[in-house]
């Protein structure tokens, strides 16, 4: 697999637009070059209607630790008990919301993989970062504790999402996004983790999939918003496939 392509339904949609949703996305880009991450509590009825298909399933977060006394977390044992493969770690909006630290999110990363589910990693800066010219060196701080928990054959993605770019309409012009997963590409080569996948996530749609998909170092995209439209969603997935 060289691309991947994640739909990240946030806290939209109810259980019936949910389903309806799974059930376009198992009709319309079949394959294990995708997965949709629904809101936890719909992730069973979205796991029946994705059965005949080969669409991943993720959470959108996950407890850095076991089961236990932390109330109103998920542990990993339990997102692969209901089916789950993938899960979010880092999202911005729980980084700025929920002030998860990059220790916190490396822990998570690790819970993960120690489970056999595969996390994207998020990582992204501010505007403020971009334009005082700091963007890789925050980058680079989120993403390092994350990579030192992984070992050689850990199966992990890394999502870059500038958090300017994020439910804004802006993207990243495809340049600048390159010129950041090209640097993180560098940082995975040298740990030896140079299958790791690296996502673009940011205002990603149908009309500017194929300009991302065309950078050498942007091998998929994690989907906010045209998540939510099965047709808009399938269009990206299909900009990706035109780059194996
Ligand atoms: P967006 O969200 O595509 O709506 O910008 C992306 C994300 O937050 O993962």
């Amino acid at each position: 697999m060289s691309t991947f392509v994640a739909g990240n339904w946030k806290t939209h949609l109810l259980n019936d637009s949910a389903v309806a949703l799974a059930s376009d996305v198992a009709e319309l880009c079949n394959g294990t070059d995708v997965a949709v991450f629904p809101p936890a509590v719909y992730a069973q009825s979205v796991r029946q209607a994705l059965a005949n298909s080969q669409v991943g399933l993720g959470l959108q977060d996950l407890s850095d630790l076991g089961p236990g006394a932390t109330t109103g977390d998920i542990c990993a044992d339990q997102a692969r008990d209901i089916g789950c493969q993938y899960v979010l770690v880092g999202h911005s909006e729980r980084r700025i919301r929920q002030q998860e630290s990059s220790d916190w999110v490396a822990a998570k990363a690790k819970a993960a993989v120690d489970a056999k589910l595969v996390p994207l990693v998020c990582v992204g800066e501010t505007l403020q970062e971009r334009e005082s010219g700091r963007h890789v060196d925050a980058v680079m701080q989120q993403l390092l504790p994350a990579l030192q928990v992984m070992q050689s054959g850990d199966r992990f993605m890394v999502a870059y999402e500038p958090v300017w770019a994020i439910g804004t309409g802006k993207t990243a012009s495809a340049e600048d996004a390159q010129a950041m997963h090209a640097q993180i590409r560098l940082q995975l080569a040298e740990r030896g983790l140079e299958q790791t996948l690296v996502l673009y996530g940011g205002s990603v749609k149908a009309a500017n999939a194929s300009e991302l998909a065309e950078q050498p170092d942007i091998d998929g995209a994690l989907v906010g918003g045209a998540a939510l439209n099965g047709q808009e969603f399938a269009a990206i997935v299909a900009a990706f496939r035109e780059k194996k």
